[in-house]
């Protein structure tokens, strides 16, 4: 019998006595996802490799429990979460905007990051199933005026689709009722070999990026936006992701300025040799964070009673640049009331012999 595109099941108690659920959803071509309404996670993703054998290339934990442990709240990888309402840093957790300054938590060293202390990673999704035209499924949440300091009542939709070429599609869309400012994204993490390699760093990565966004070290862009020529930050031809990783104190952790404006276009290509898998990001966004999981130390375990140690997996989160708000010339975070707010960013998988 074929396995139905959509079931739900139980993903264990939250500390507020309600239950998280958890859905499967399958496009009957191969690829298989599982999304918590626990700060939408995505939980587990299941791609065929190139002998057409299933495997999970994000990481994640098979029970909600996983997502709420304290080493795991300290620790504050956010595997599989949608960010919100601010993906990556701003500036000592302030800016300005139509003359009013605001307050949001500092969560990181001098910093606010990925929404503060509970950002969309830590709330729980109200869910509804699609079937039409595809397998999906709507989490909508409604965070409300001052939540972490920001203004305005947010209202957030994230549909999360398979389709029938093998991508998991993302598209988020976002109203407010005050000026406020947004940058959603999905901070799964990969590794394509599904586990047989330990770490990233075989991977091979391109990136349609000629210039990246400099940082200072709390990681908050100076607002230069320099050349990825001849620096291990040039990745606009395919490289193993540890070819040169050496050469960056810290590992990978920064925005590159995607080439294309914001017309939704292929932004990223990485291909594991070993198992074939290949995975193409398609998306609308100026930026995209590609973090090398440099903050893993082993200390997490996950799927299958796997240590996730430095490297363990790579995010390439779709975005707009860090400290927008504070940074006039990076394209605008700004949502306005009477705006829709409207992105999608799509991963497909395939396969390379
Ligand atoms: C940030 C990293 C951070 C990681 C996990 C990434 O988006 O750029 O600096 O450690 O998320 O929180």
């Amino acid at each position: 019998m074929q396995e139905p595109l959509i079931s739900t099941a139980d993903f264990g108690p939250l500390p507020d006595g309600q239950t998280a659920q958890l859905f499967t959803l399958r496009n009957g071509r191969g690829l298989e996802a599982r999304i918590t309404n626990y700060g939408g996670t995505l939980t587990h993703l299941l791609a065929p490799d190139k002998d057409g054998q299933p495997g999970d290339v994000v990481l994640g934990f098979d029970a909600v429990g996983g997502y709420l442990s304290e080493t795991y709240r300290q620790a504050g990888p956010y595997f599989g979460a949608l960010i919100g309402r601010y993906g990556n840093r701003i500036k000592q957790g302030r800016f300005r905007l139509d003359g009013h300054d605001y307050t949001l938590a500092t969560n990181n060293g001098p910093n606010h990051l990925h929404g503060g202390l509970r950002g969309f990673d830590k709330v729980l999704w109200q869910a509804e199933v699609l079937v039409e035209p595809t397998p999906a499924l709507r989490l909508t949440y409604i965070s409300p005026d001052g939540e972490e300091g920001y203004p305005g009542t947010l209202t957030v939709s994230v549909v999360y689709a398979l389709t029938p070429d093998n991508a998991l599609r993302i598209s988020y869309a976002a109203t407010t009722d005050r000026a406020t400012v947004l940058n959603l994204t999905n901070h799964a993490y990969f590794n394509l070999s599904a586990g047989a390699q330990p770490d990233v760093l075989g991977h091979e990565l391109q990136l349609h990026a000629e210039r990246y966004t400099v940082v200072d070290d709390t990681l908050i862009p100076t607002g230069e936006l320099r050349l990825v020529q001849g620096t291990p930050f040039d990745f606009t031809r395919s490289h193993a992701i540890g070819a040169r990783i050496g050469q960056v104190p810290g590992g990978y952790d920064h925005n590159w300025v995607l080439a294309g404006g914001e017309h939704f276009r292929l932004v990223a290509t990485a291909h594991e040799p070993g198992s074939g898998r290949t995975l193409e990001v398609r998306t609308d966004q100026p930026g995209v964070q590609f973090y090398s999981g440099n903050f893993l130390d082993g200390s997490l375990t996950g799927k299958n009673g796997r240590p996730y140690g430095r490297h363990a997996g790579f995010c390439l989160e779709t975005q707009h640049f860090p400290d927008s708000p504070n940074q006039p010339a990076f394209p605008s975070t700004v949502l306005r009331p009477g705006e829709l707010f409207s992105s999608a960013t799509e991963y497909r998988f395939g396969v390379q012999r």
